[in-house]
């Protein structure tokens, strides 16, 4: 039998950044790119042992380390390494943000060759912890073990849990008793649940065979203090969750509406199922500055509340809205940027491809008494057509906000006919937003940038241009 070949030792790797999806990138000394999924910190330096080569860079883990960055600092997550969440929770929140604005501005200068006219720091969030509005978790009959929990026969034994799974392991589950992420009373209800589901012999999923009763929960918790909980079961069986959701509720854990549906699917998607509302209001309600929103089951709404407001001031502030505008707002989820600018607008016209968020958006206006918005669903890349425009009238200003993947470059193409004075493009991944505004280019120009951090202790990076007709 021949020997297994020794993977590659890239020696005194010095890092400098991060990277797609929260890698720390740097180099070694003969100038090698190397990318380290989890551990090293900007400024380590550290021995990276190869686990795949590509074309022009490494990827790799880290071995042993030489020096210790500066901008390390303790994690105070439990599960810190493990459950795939808050990656860089080891790292100074200082130097999280240095180097999210420098991925926007390496991203707006290298993939659009963007000149910049104002590139202003990035704003980072007043909330560090318990910032997030929206979580999921999971019940799985594996639990993923942490390197210490190995050894210990009565933790290895609990099969029953209920958490996140941990990156590459769709099958297990890290059992969270505390998550900081979402404020109260957050884990005391994942916790509560759990207990019930115990206590009423209620069989947690496994992911693999697709048995069991108990799948998955979402928890909207709303700054105005109401919360909305979502239970996904795995068979329409009234007998099992209705003692499951009656004993939640009348544990008085400040629930104010309770959804459930039944997912005989093999994913976990649960968009796309009938909800059926079992408690309470159908909605809960969320403010921002002095507009308010009703937010269902399936509607998107900006996860971190507060910096949304903060993010949306920039929007307004770069859109210079005098009062007479005709303001787009594609990708408009629940209307929530249209609304909140509308009364400083002639009109606000907003376009979003979920039909439930639309008809959010028009209640959301109706109880706002905004009387200038008007919402259509459908796929922007559809709607917006110049027969579209003709009807609603040339934009003044066109707000945009595509998902992750950006704008469909039919819609970059649309735009650049329709010629709106201003664009303000907000983005939640720097590295699309640059490639639409690489041909975006050859009519507008980049006035300012403003990146904002709405996901502390991970790599999520928002930002928002402001680009003008030349
Ligand atoms: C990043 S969110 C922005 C939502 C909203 N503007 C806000 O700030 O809260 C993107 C929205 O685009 C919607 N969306 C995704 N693809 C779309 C498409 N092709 N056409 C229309 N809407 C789409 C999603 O449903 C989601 O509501």
């Amino acid at each position: 039998m021949g020997r297994k070949k020794k993977n590659k030792i890239l020696e005194k790797v010095a890092f400098t950044g991060i990277a797609d999806r929260g890698k720390a990138v740097g180099r070694d000394a003969e100038g090698k790119v190397v990318f380290v999924d989890r551990g090293a910190v900007p400024g380590d330096v550290a021995d990276v042992v190869v686990t795949r080569k590509r074309k022009g860079f490494f990827q790799g883990r880290v071995v042993r380390y030489h020096t210790y960055s500066d901008d390390r600092v303790e994690p105070f997550c439990d599960y810190f390494g493990v459950c795939g969440g808050c990656k860089w929770q080891h790292t100074d929140y200082e130097a999280q943000l240095r180097h999210k604005e420098q991925v926007v501005r390496d991203a707006l200068t290298r993939i659009a060759k963007a000149d910049i006219e104002e590139f202003r720091p990035i704003m980072g969030s007043s909330q560090t912890t318990y910032y997030r509005n929206k979580m999921e978790f999971s019940f799985s009959n594996k639990r993923w073990l942490k390197a210490e929990e190995l050894n210990d026969p009565d933790i290895a034994m609990e099969k029953e849990v209920l958490g996140f799974h941990p990156p590459g392991a769709f099958d297990k589950v890290v059992d969270i008793h505390h998550c900081w992420l979402q404020p109260d009373p957050s884990n005391a209800i994942r916790n509560a649940s759990r207990v019930l589901a115990k206590e009423l012999g209620l069989p947690f999923y496994d992911a693999r065979t697709h048995e069991g009763f108990m799948r998955n929960m979402m928890l909207r918790i709303t700054d105005v203090g109401e919360v909305l909980l979502l239970v996904a079961f795995a068979r329409d069986e009234p007998e099992k969750y209705k003692p499951f959701l009656d004993g939640l509720i009348a544990k008085n854990l400040g629930l104010s509406s309770v959804y459930y549906c039944i997912n005989t699917k093999v994913n976990d998607f649960l968009l796309d199922l009938p909800l059926q509302l079992y408690y309470g209001k159908p909605y809960v309600e969320d403010a921002l500055g002095d507009v308010r929103f009703r937010i269902g089951p399936k509607s998107f709404f900006q996860t971190n509340t507060r910096q949304a407001r903060q993010l949306y001031d920039v929007v307004v502030d770069f859109a210079g809205l005098t009062g007479s505008e005709n303001v787009y707002d594609l990708y408009t989820g629940i209307g929530s940027i249209g609304l909140y600018m509308a009364r400083r607008a002639g009109q606000i016209v907003g376009i979003e491809e979920i039909p439930a968020a639309i008809e959010d958006a028009k209640v959301n206006a109706q109880i706002n008494g905004i009387e200038n918005a008007v919402f259509y669903a459908g796929d922007v890349k559809n709607i917006l057509t110049s027969n579209f425009a003709m009807q609603h009238g040339r934009p003044d200003v066109l707000i945009t906000a595509p998902p992750r993947a950006g704008m469909h470059p039919d819609v970059v193409q649309m735009l650049l006919m329709l010629e709106a004075p201003r664009i303000v493009y907000v983005s939640c991944n720097p590295a699309t937003q640059a490639r639409d505004l690489q041909v975006l280019l050859e009519k507008y120009k980049v006035r300012r940038v403003q990146p904002v951090d709405m996901f502390p202790h991970t790599h999520h990076i928002e930002n928002i241009a402001l680009l003008e007709l030349k």
